[in-house]
């Protein structure tokens, strides 16, 4: 299949469609204590031995936090309309709770005027994993404490912020955040116990209701919601056993999240097969969980193939591979966006990342990454063929806007579509960000 060009004819988006690139704070910004920012959680965890592929941390990283002017510009000049960042929680209130840092507020400040005065729309996420380390010491998400200090981060951060962005996510990715973090630990805090997990799960969607609520009581202008990691579920083959077990993971992944959201329950049969591990739920819980959202966000990469028979090997795939060791499956983006409007009564919905790790070689000033490339392209085609069936779409983030700090990968893996050399800082787009420029040139043009 040959990658479709920025003129291809398939692509043609609504033109109040919004399209941006995706950062998070500990991924790019480092600083890592300066101007009294706190620890989190990811400082913590990238000093544990082995914890970080290539013993890395994100003390410098992109070095952001001092080139945030030098990068909005190059946001500006990709020709997109809004920039998905999130705000580090420890930076703008070092413990958690208690005393506010203006310095880190002022940071935040700047950036999102940064912002409007080139024209870019703001979309923060509040919670991208970086928990100050203080309420982590206090048991973190498994503590139903962390919830009401998320509210009061949210209502101190609305209170700045919420008259001047265009959308606020309270968290990205609670899947990820309870179980690679709480029950297999690869991700800070590096906890591994699946009752732990599960409580934490619980009070990060109780948070995102209650800050949801807390957030519409203030009067805030920008557009509420909740970002996910979601996945088609496929199962290896017909097999009963096979079938079974990828209705389950499906119930795991996604329908724990959806459920919870949109119809105010946990899925019976997740719950059964946790037993014991399922998490303690009070009452009114659940309706402050579904509490209205004006948009869901879809972090999407991948499918995901699920046999009785333990690990399924993605070579068998016969597809292309990133460099994560992720099947490039862009046709299970259309599927997954067509069942959440078919299965739930979703708001609009955003791709809020979709990207890919490459191995990459800059040469002469240019990085020919033409997997990426191809890679965004498709998925773009992807949406827009949702799109023509039907779903209510309301914008597309690539993941990522440049090379970044990759969680327990360290820097080896690079997301992308602008190449930084870490020795220098140096920012160079890639031919997959001049594609990007290019094809959003013709979007505005054609309409
Ligand atoms: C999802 C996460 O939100 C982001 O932080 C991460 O870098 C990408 N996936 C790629 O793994």
């Amino acid at each position: 299949m040959t990658t479709p060009t920025p003129t291809d004819p398939t692509l043609q988006f609504p033109p109040e469609f919004v399209w941006g690139v995706a950062t998070s704070a500990f991924q790019i910004e480092g600083a890592a204590d300066v101007d009294g920012k706190g620890p989190s959680i990811w400082d913590t965890f990238c000093q544990q031995p082995g914890a970080i592929a290539d013993a890395s941390d994100g003390r410098i990283a992109c070095d952001h936090y001092h080139r945030w002017e030098s990068d909005l510009d190059l946001i500006a000049d990709l020709g997109v309309d809004a920039y998905r960042f999130s705000v580090s929680w420890p930076r703008v209130r070092p413990g958690g709770s208690g005393a506010w840092n203006p310095r880190g507020l002022g940071f935040y400040e700047r950036l999102v005027d940064g912002l409007l005065a080139r024209g870019l729309q703001p979309y923060v996420t509040l919670n991208h994993w970086d928990l100050p380390d203080e309420l982590q010491a206090n048991g973190g998400w498994a503590n139903r404490d962390t919830v009401h200090r998320f509210v009061e981060y949210a209502q101190g951060l609305a209170d700045c912020l919420g008259d001047r962005v265009a959308s606020i996510t309270t968290h990205n990715e609670p899947w990820v955040m309870s179980v690679l973090g709480h029950e297999t630990g690869i991700f800070a805090p590096g906890v591994k116990n699946r009752a732990t997990a599960m409580q934490a799960s619980h009070h990060l969607l109780l948070s995102h209701g209650l800050a949801i609520q807390a957030l519409r009581a203030q009067s805030v202008k920008a557009q509420l919601g909740i970002v996910l990691n979601l996945s088609p579920m496929h199962a290896a083959t017909a097999a009963p056993a096979d079938l079974a077990k990828a209705r389950l993971e499906d119930g795991r992944l996604t329908r724990w999240f959806l459920d919870p959201i949109f119809n105010a329950s946990y899925p019976a049969d997740v719950l059964e097969a946790l037993g014991a591990d399922a998490p303690r739920v009070e009452a009114g819980d659940m309706n402050a969980i579904a509490s209205r959202m004006d948009f869901l966000g879809v972090n999407y990469y991948s499918r995901a193939v699920v046999s009785a028979d333990g690990p399924w090997d993605v070579s068998r795939s016969g597809r292309e591979i990133t460099d994560m060791g992720w099947e490039i499956y862009p046709e299970g983006l259309t599927e997954l966006l067509m069942r959440l409007q078919r299965d739930y009564p979703v708001p609009p919905l955003f791709v809020t990342e979709n990207g890919g790790a490459f191995k990459d070689s800059l040469v002469d000033g240019r990085v020919h990454d033409r997997q990426r490339t191809d890679y965004i392209a498709r998925h773009i085609a992807a949406v827009a063929e949702a799109m023509r069936q039907g779903v209510r779409m309301g914008g597309y983030m690539v993941w990522s806007l440049m090379d970044n700090f990759e969680w327990a990968s360290g820097y080896e893996k690079r997301f992308g579509i602008v190449h930084v050399d870490y020795e220098t800082q140096t920012r160079t787009l890639k031919d997959s960000a001049r594609w990007y420029r290019e094809f959003l040139h013709r979007q505005k043009a054609d309409s």
